[in-house]
C-alpha cells in the first residue's frame, strides 16, 4: 500500500513506520520538519510539510496521529486551544488533500484518545458508552468529527481511540521508570483511577489489522483488554523492577502543583477493547504483568 502518516516522527509513529516498511508498504509523511524525518524514524520515506505535496501521489491509506503532547505544560485557555488546533488543522489539511485528489484513499485511521469518555469511575467503558462532558472529551470530539468529514466523502475511517502507550523508550513510562528504580514510585491521590494501557507493538499491530480489515469502521477502542486500576500500575511496576512503591501523592499536592491538567492522572476509565475483541484481534499483551516483563526486560 501507499501510506500517508501524520505524527510518524512521534512515539507510535516511531514504531509504526518501520513495522510497516518491513511489510512492503511505501510511506509518504506529512510533518512540521520533513527534513529530519527519515533520520527520527530511521526508514526511507517521502516527507512534506504541505498536505497538498501528496495531490498527485498514489494513496491507499491515510493514518492520522498528530497533535501536541497533552501532558505538554499546564492546561491554561491557550495550551488547551493548541491541543484542539494541532489536532484538528492537521486532520482538517488531509480532507483539502482529499477533496483536491481524483481519487480518495480507501482507508483513514485516526488518531483519538480514552479521553474521549472523560472520567468513568469503575463503570466498563465499551464503545457505546456515553462521554462524561470535560475537556479531554472536548478534544477528543472535535479530533473526531474533523476525521468524520473524511469519512463523509467516502473513505472507510476507523478512529482509534489510544489507551496509555507503554514502552521502554518514550511515552509516560520513560520518566517512571528511573523514579521506580529508585523506590520512589506513588501511588497518585486514591488510586482507584483506571489506566486503560497499550504495549506499543499491540498498537501497531491495531492499526495494521485496521488497515487491512475492510469491514471496521467508526470508534475502536485501542487499549489492552484488561484495564488496571493506578494502584495496580504502581504495584505491577515495582513488582517488575523488584523495587518497592509505598509512597502515595495525595490527589490536592497534584491539583495544587497540576491544576486541571492533573485529571490525566487522577481520573481515568475502564475503558475495554470490545469491538476489536468481536473481529477475535488476538493480543501479544493482553495483561500488564506481561507487558511490562517484556518491556523492562527487553535487551
Ligand atoms: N502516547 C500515548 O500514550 C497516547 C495515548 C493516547 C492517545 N495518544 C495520541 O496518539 C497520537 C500519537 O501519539 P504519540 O505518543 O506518538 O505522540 P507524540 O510522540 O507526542 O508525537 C505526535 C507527533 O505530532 C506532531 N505534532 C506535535 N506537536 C504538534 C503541533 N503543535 N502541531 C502539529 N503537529 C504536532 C509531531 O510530528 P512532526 O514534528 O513530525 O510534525 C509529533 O511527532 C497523539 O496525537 C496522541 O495524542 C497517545
Amino acid at each position: 500500500m501507499n501510506i500517508l502518516i501524520t505524527g510518524a516522527t512521534g512515539f507510535v509513529g516511531q514504531a509504526l513506520c518501520p513495522a510497516l516498511k518491513a511489510q512492503g508498504h511505501s510511506l509518504y509523511v506529512l510533518s512540521r520538519t520533513p527534513a529530519s524525518v527519515v533520520e527520527r524514524i530511521g526508514v526511507e520515506v517521502e516527507a512534506h510539510s504541505d498536505a497538498m505535496a501528496f495531490r498527485d501521489t498514489p494513496l491507499d491509506a491515510i493514518i492520522n496521529l498528530a497533535g501536541a503532547s497533552i501532558a505538554g505544560g499546564p492546561w491554561t485557555a491557550s495550551r488547551k486551544q493548541t491541543l484542539v488546533d494541532s489536532r484538528v488543522s492537521v486532520t482538517e489539511s488531509l480532507e483539502a488533500l482529499c477533496k483536491a485528489r481524483d481519487t480518495l484513499p480507501q482507508v483513514l485511521i485516526s488518531g483519538s484518545a480514552m479521553g474521549y469518555y472523560g472520567n468513568q469511575g469503575d463503570t466498563v467503558v465499551t464503545e457505546q458508552t456515553p462521554p462524561h462532558q470535560e475537556f479531554a472529551h472536548e478534544l477528543c470530539a472535535r479530533w473526531e468529527a474533523a476525521a468524520q468529514r473524511i469519512e463523509a466523502l467516502g473513505v472507510r475511517t476507523a478512529i482509534i481511540r489510544i489507551g496509555l502507550v507503554l514502552d521502554r523508550d518514550g511515552g509516560s513510562l520513560k520518566p517512571m521508570l528511573p523514579v521506580y528504580r529508585c523506590g520512589l514510585g506513588a501511588t497518585l491521590g486514591s488510586g482507584t483511577q483506571y489506566m486503560p494501557w497499550i504495549h506499543r507493538t499491540d498498537l501497531v499491530r491495531i492499526i495494521m489489522h485496521l488497515l487491512n480489515d475492510g469491514a471496521l469502521s467508526g470508534p475502536v477502542n485501542s487499549s489492552a483488554p484488561h484495564p488496571v486500576t493506578n494502584r495496580e500500575f504502581t504495584k505491577t511496576l515495582a513488582r517488575v523492577l523488584h523495587r518497592p512503591a509505598p509512597w502515595r501523592i495525595p490527589a490536592f499536592v497534584l491539583k495544587t502543583a497540576m491544576g486541571e491538567m492533573s485529571r490525566l492522572l487522577l481520573t481515568g476509565a475502564r475503558m475495554t477493547p470490545a469491538r476489536l475483541e468481536h473481529t477475535g484481534f488476538a493480543f501479544e499483551y493482553p495483561t500488564l504483568e506481561k507487558a511490562l516483563q517484556a518491556i523492562v526486560n527487553r535487551a
